[in-house]
């Protein structure tokens, strides 16, 4: 998912990133770095599906951009030994258009329609008996001579990514068997993805400064990776063939990531919760407005990261600025605003 805001961070992607993104990918559940609860249990589907001789069952793939549902959709389909075709919800414009595209599939192949939550109402009709029964249905004349037809296609695996699980319809949702949440990463786990990266990309870089750049990442691969090549760029521009812990600090001073992660934005977000807002609680259009950015980036590719470091707290009554956030900026939490907090959070019965 692309925002269209010109940071690098979550910037619309070039060419170049885009194939270097591509190279980047893992082909194999091996070579796939940490998510290791999920990957244990396709591991298992995906030896049964094949011993049976079956598709795997559907699958939903959700979680914060960059985390890897594109690539570990390839990744599936690669292990089941089975072709993928790569699509996308808004790309599916008439039902006829994904009609077309699941009578051509093979059987036991994968189709992978990323973003599936805007999927229009009658595209994804057309999808429920698909996905359950491996049949298309039509309807054929009008009026009371009007008859359903009933087409059967190749069983089939559809993987849906998105980053709005919320968003999905629930008979869509129930019609997937297995449902995979992608987890922002460890320091440990984008470390190895980094020195992977760096490999393939023939950089030398320390484990160390690794190590910082990985704690730089706001937990996502693909912030690692673009981190990575900046980082280079000013090893290159200041003559320094290897990457080390110094070189890296600067880089990073640069590019105003500080030594929690956070980057500019991040810190707009938590500035004007703690300052304009007393702490909060505030609602996400008001937070959109205050700061410019977008309701959506914010939710899907800015407050995970922050929720996780114990920064922000999302309640019934808005984002809440927790002590950690105060204490990162530097302001001074009163008391009225600890009581508040309190309070919110015994009402909310945590
Ligand atoms: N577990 C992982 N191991 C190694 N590399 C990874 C892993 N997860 C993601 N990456 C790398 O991060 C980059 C982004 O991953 P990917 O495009 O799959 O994310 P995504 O979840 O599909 O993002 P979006 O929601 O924006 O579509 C890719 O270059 C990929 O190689
Ligand atoms: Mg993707």
């Amino acid at each position: 998912m692309e925002y269209e805001d010109d940071r690098f961070i979550a910037s619309t992607k070039s060419e170049i990133d885009e194939v270097i993104e591509n190279s980047l990918r893992p082909s194999t559940l091996g070579e796939y770095v940490g998510q290791q609860k999920f990957k244990d249990s396709l591991k298992v589907y995906i030896k049964a599906a094949k011993a049976r001789g079956e598709a795997l069952d559907h699958v939903l793939l959700f979680g914060p951009p960059g985390l890897g549902k594109t690539t570990l959709s390839h990744i599936i389909a690669n292990e089941l030994g089975a072709q993928i075709k790569v699509t996308s919800g808004p790309a599916i414009e008439h039902t006829a258009d994904l009609a077309a595209i699941l009578t051509n599939l093979g059987k036991n192949d994968v189709l992978f329609i990323d973003e599936i939550h805007r999927l229009s109402r009658p595209v994804e009709e057309v999808l429920y008996p698909a996905m359950e029964d491996f049949a298309l249905d039509f309807v054929v004349g009008k009026g009371p001579s009007a008859k359903s037809i009933r087409l059967k296609i190749q069983p089939f695996t559809l993987i849906g990514a998105t980053t709005r699980a919320g968003m999905l319809t629930g008979p869509l949702r129930d019609r997937f068997g297995v449902l995979g949440r992608l987890e922002l990463y460890e320091p440990e786990d984008l470390s190895k993805i980094l020195l992977r990266s760096a490999k393939i990309l023939n950089i030398a870089i320390n484990d160390d400064a690794a190590l910082l750049i990985a704690k730089s990442s706001r937990g996502t691969p693909r912030i690692a990776n673009r981190l990575l090549k900046r980082v280079r760029d000013y090893a290159e521009v200041f003559g320094e063939n290897n990457v080390n812990v110094d070189i890296t600090q600067k880089a990073l001073k640069m590019m105003e990531i500080d030594e929690l992660g956070l980057d500019g934005v991040d810190r707009r977000l938590l500035d004007a919760i703690v300052n304009k807002f007393g702490g909060g609680p505030v609602g996400l259009d008001t937070l959109s407005a205050a700061t410019g950015e977008e309701s959506t980036t914010i939710e899907e590719a800015y407050e995970p990261f922050l929720i996780q470091q114990g920064m922000i707290a999302r309640t019934s009554k808005g984002r809440v600025a927790m002590p950690k956030a105060f204490e990162h900026l530097g302001a001074h939490m009163d008391e009225n605003q600890a009581n508040q907090l309190h309070k919110l959070f015994s009402d909310l019965d945590l």
